[in-house]
This record gives C-alpha cells, structure tokens and sequence, in this order.
C-alpha cells in the first residue's frame, strides 16, 4: 500500500504551514502532487462516530448498508438515521438486521500557530480557538483552514505519524502501514518537550502534571486550570513555558510559585538586571519564587494526583497542578544515520539553501541548524516561530527556484508577551552588555544592548513602539559600530533611533 507525491513536508506545525502558503503561491506544483503529514490530532475535538451497518435481504440478494455519523453533530446524526431507516421501509426485504459500532474518532488538526498556546488559549475569557488561529495569521497573513488545503489540491495526511525513513529510496513508512514516497522531502518535524521522566523523576505522568508543545497538551493545562480555582500551581522551569504560563495561571486566579536551579528566569536570554525587572513584575502579581534547586519527587493523593512538589532542599510545595517547561528535543530521530547533523546544536545540518547533507532533502524550523550569515556563518538551530515562518518559505524557495535564490540571510528574533508586558529581541546575546530606559515604571520602556567587538550584536527591548522595535532591529543587521560604550548607555534608546 503507497502513494507517491513530487513533495512532502514531514509534520504540520508552524513551518509547515507557511512552507505550505510559499508553494500555493509559487504555484510550483500540480494538484496532489504536495503533501503534508502530520501526527498532531486533539482529543478534545474528537467526535464520537456512529457505524450503522445494516444487512438486507433483498430479492433474495445480500446487501450491506453502512452509514458513519458524526455524534458531534446530533441533529445531523438523528436526521441522517431517521432518513436511512425511512427509505429501508420501501423496500422489500425478508431479513434485515443490523450492527452499530461507536468509536471515537480523533480530530486532526492542520497547522496551527503554536504560539497561541501559551498566549490566547489559556485566557479565562475570549480564549483563542481553531479554526481562528490556523497558520498564517500569526505573520497578518491568510488563515489556511483544511478547506484552503483541498481548494488548493494539497492533501492533507493528518493524525498520521512516520515511523520510519528512507532517504536513499526516499519513502516514508506511516504508523498505518502506509509507504509514501517523494521525489522533495522537506522535514519539518519541530520538536518536543523534555519530560521530567528523563531527569529520573518518579510519578511524573500523574493526570494533574501539564506540559505544553500541541494542542492536546493545551487542552489538558486548560482543564486542569478549570479543576482548581484558587488553588495551588507550582510551575518547573524558568524559561519561556515557565514564564508565560505562570502568567496565564495567575490571569486564572491560581497561585503560583516558580522552580527553577538558575540564579534568574530566562536564563538563556536576559541578563539579571532584566530578570530582576520580570521577577518583581511577576513578584507584585502574586508569584513566588524558588530559584537554584530543582524538584525531586512529588507528594500524591490515593487517586495518584500530586498534592505536592518535594524539593532538593527539603521544601515541600503544595500543589493542585503542576505545570513543567524544562526545554525541548528537536525531532531528528527518523533521520540519525542518514543524514548530517549538528552535534552542538542537536539539529539537522542544513546549508544556505535549508538543503541537507542529502540534496532531495530540506529541513527547516526547530529542527534545522542552519547558517545566520550575520554570525559569520556560524550554525544556530532557532526554537523561535520568525525562524519557523521564514526557512520554511526560503526552503520553497530553494526548491523551486534554486538559481534564483540566494542563501538565507536570517536575524534572529525572539519575543514574548505577557500580562501587559512586551518584549522583542534581535540578534546574539554575546558580549559587553549596556542597559538603559527606566526599569522602576510598571509601564516600563527599558532594554538593552550586547557590544561584541566594537559593535551591536543584539538589542532587547520592553515596551517599545513598531518603530523603536524597528530600530533595534536595524542597529543589530547593521553591526552598528559603538566607539564609546558610556556614550551609548547615555543615549539608550536614542542609539537607535537616530542611527
Ligand atoms: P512545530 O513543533 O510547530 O511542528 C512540528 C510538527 O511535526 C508537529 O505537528 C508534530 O506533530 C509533527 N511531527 C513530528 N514528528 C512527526 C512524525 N514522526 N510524523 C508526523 N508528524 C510529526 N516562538 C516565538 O518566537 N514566540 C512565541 O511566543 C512562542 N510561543 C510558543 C508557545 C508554545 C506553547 C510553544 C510550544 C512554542 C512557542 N514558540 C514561540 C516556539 C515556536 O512555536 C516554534 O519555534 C515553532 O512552532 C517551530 O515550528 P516547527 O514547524 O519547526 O515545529
Ligand atoms: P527553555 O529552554 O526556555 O527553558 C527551560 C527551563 O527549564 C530553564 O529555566 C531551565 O533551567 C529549566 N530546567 C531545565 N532542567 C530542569 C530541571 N530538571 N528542573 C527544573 N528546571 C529545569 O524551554 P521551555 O521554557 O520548556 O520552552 C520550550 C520551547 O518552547 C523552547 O523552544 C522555547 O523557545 C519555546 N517557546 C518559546 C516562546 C517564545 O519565544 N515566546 C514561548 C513559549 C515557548
């Protein structure tokens, strides 16, 4: 059993989407000649379907009847059998019997904004859900619901993972025993969450212990919100999950204290002068705390929920839910042996053009490591949804017009957003790093700037307009040149703008 495109695009998160928006309008391919598979599906959207099979004798012929119905859909579901059975009684037949089936059909979703799932879904009113946040209106671009996929003559394998890969026979094994070959491959497979089993933490799968990277994921933290009003949350991590759920979880009214073994949140990116700004923000917002230890079991209640975080230096944390961020894998396993990987970056090793070691093969978002020409070339795998967005096209791009397209020359960009706060990044946090703005205001302006031999290599900054974000932007693309490092502190923002 097999089908065989031109392209596949292996996984249906955010690069995939917009990889997706680059061909449509490229036009690079006839009508199911593109594919994208995808294992994402949500249980929460999932319909309970009705399999009537009805067996007639009828003139002496056996025929057989089935009828699949979306419970989801009730009046449909009694009109469709009402109409069924009516018609039956118009025939003659001398035996009839029938057998009705339920089972629960998983609802597969196509690409979607990621990024929402920490923002707009945890909301305890007007919370964002699909099909409004379906890749690509997170760039202000159009909304690619499944109908955009079949207008388009894109199929869409969903709820489908790939078991195995081929890349010298260029086939995909699926987990239902599908072979599916493509002449392009561009991997899109992204990444997925640690889990806390993989640091030796016991218990760790109790029902009321969330993580977040898809949907379902999402739809569990929403649940386990709703269980506890008012109650307890101990957050583990301090990195970007941490940070923005801990804010969603005190938008719901829950209590949170933060873990996490760094000295400041964010640890990757901020310098503690920033992470001092947040952590009173968060600090005046009603969260605690625990920062340079780490979890190392958890307390349970007889049904096996966790009633409590026992810490490394004896603390015990009461909680109702646990909420985990300690970082992610990229999906490069189906590919380990076959192609070249970058063991610093633990990514798939890409060139200019998202191409991999194997010419037919591309890979782009979280799991590729890639160039960034304003690095001098230096390999970086970017866990950012900009990065996802813009190799994705590039690698269309490539494909499908390689002469015409030049290597990718891509500036890092990272943000955030929560409670009232708002905060863009562009480039390395390497070197000298100069502060200014106003850091005491509860409606701050303030960031920052990293000076590495003589010139911006990044910018952060809280608070800012379009047009200040813009000029952040430009000095860091511009490595603009900095003669006196009390000079610029002094002009702060100013640095920028008039540049
Ligand atoms: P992504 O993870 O989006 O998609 C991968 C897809 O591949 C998934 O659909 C997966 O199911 C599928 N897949 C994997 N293996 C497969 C297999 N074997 N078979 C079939 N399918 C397979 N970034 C940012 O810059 N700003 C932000 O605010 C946020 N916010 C944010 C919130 C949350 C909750 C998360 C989890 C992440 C973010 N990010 C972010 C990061 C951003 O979302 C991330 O960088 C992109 O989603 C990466 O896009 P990809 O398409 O590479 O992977
Ligand atoms: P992260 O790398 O940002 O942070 C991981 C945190 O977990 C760090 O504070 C780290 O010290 C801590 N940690 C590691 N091991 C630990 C342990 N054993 N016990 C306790 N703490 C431990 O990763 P994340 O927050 O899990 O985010 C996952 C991914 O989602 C990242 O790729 C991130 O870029 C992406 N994301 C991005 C955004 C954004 O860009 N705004 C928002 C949400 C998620």
């Amino acid at each position: 059993m097999g089908r065989a495109f031109v392209y596949v695009i292996l996984g249906g998160g955010v690069a995939a989407g917009y990889a997706a928006l680059e061909f449509a309008r490229r036009g690079g391919y006839s009508r199911g000649e593109l594919c994208i598979i995808s294992e994402e599906a949500s249980q929460e959207a999932a319909d309970l379907i009705l399999m009537a099979t009805h067996h007639i004798r009828l003139n002496g012929v056996l025929l057989r009847y089935t009828k699949i119905t979306s419970m989801q859909k009730q009046n449909q579901c009694c009109f469709g059998l009402k109409r069924h059975i009516s018609a039956l009684r118009f025939c003659y037949f001398d035996t009839c019997f029938a057998s009705y089936n339920f089972f629960l059909y998983s609802c597969q979703v196509a690409p979607y904004e990621r990024p929402a799932l920490s923002k707009g879904y945890l909301l305890p009113e007007g919370a964002a859900r699909l099909p409004g946040f379906h890749t690509c209106v997170g760039a202000n671009d159009e909304l690619l619901t499944t109908k955009w996929y079949k207008e388009q003559g894109i199929e869409l394998v969903l709820g489908t993972k790939v078991m195995s890969a081929d890349v010298r026979r260029k086939t995909l094994l699926t987990g239902t025993g599908e072979t599916i070959s493509y002449k392009t491959l561009i991997i899109a497979t992204g990444a997925r969450a640690l889990k806390l089993q993989e640091f030796g933490i016991q218990g760790s799968d109790a029902s009321n212990i969330c993580y977040l990277r898809d949907i379902d994921d999402a739809d569990k933290l929403v649940n386990a919100m709703k269980s506890c009003p008012g109650g307890n949350a101990v957050v583990i991590g301090g990195g970007y999950i941490g940070m923005e759920c801990a804010a969603a979880l005190v938008t719901n009214k829950i209590r949170v204290t933060m873990v996490f073994p760094e000295k400041h949140c964010m640890g990757r990116l901020f310098t503690p002068k920033i992470a001092e700004y947040y952590e009173n923000y968060y600090t005046s917002k009603g969260v605690t705390f625990v920062k340079g230890t780490v979890l190392t079991s958890f307390e349970k209640d007889t049904t096996g929920k966790v009633t409590a975080v026992i810490l490394k230096d004896g603390r015990h944390l009461p909680a109702d839910m646990v909420v985990v961020g300690i970082g992610i894998r990229a999906n490069t396993s189906l590919f380990e042996g076959q192609l070249v990987m970058s063991m610093e970056n633990s990514g798939i090793k890409v060139n200019g053009q998202l191409q991999t070691s194997d010419s037919s093969v591309y890979a782009v978002g979280d799991v590729a490591a890639f160039p960034i020409k304003l690095f001098d070339g230096d390999i970086r795998r970017l866990e950012h949804v900009d990065s996802a967005r813009r190799t994705a096209r590039h690698a269309v791009a490539s494909i499908l017009e390689p002469s015409k397209t030049r290597d990718i020359d891509y500036l890092p960009f990272f943000y955030s957003r929560v409670f009232t706060l708002s905060w863009q990044f562009y480039g390395d946090n390497v070197g000298e790093v100069v502060h200014f703005g106003d850091f005491t205001s509860s409606s701050p302006r303030f960031g920052a700037y990293w000076v590495n031999k003589g010139r911006i290599a990044g910018a952060f900054l809280e608070g800012g307009s379009r047009d200040e974000y813009e000029a952040i932007s430009v000095v860091v693309r511009r490595k603009a040149k900095v003669a006196n490092m009390a000079e610029l502190e002094k002009q702060g923002l100013g640095f920028a703008i008039q540049e």
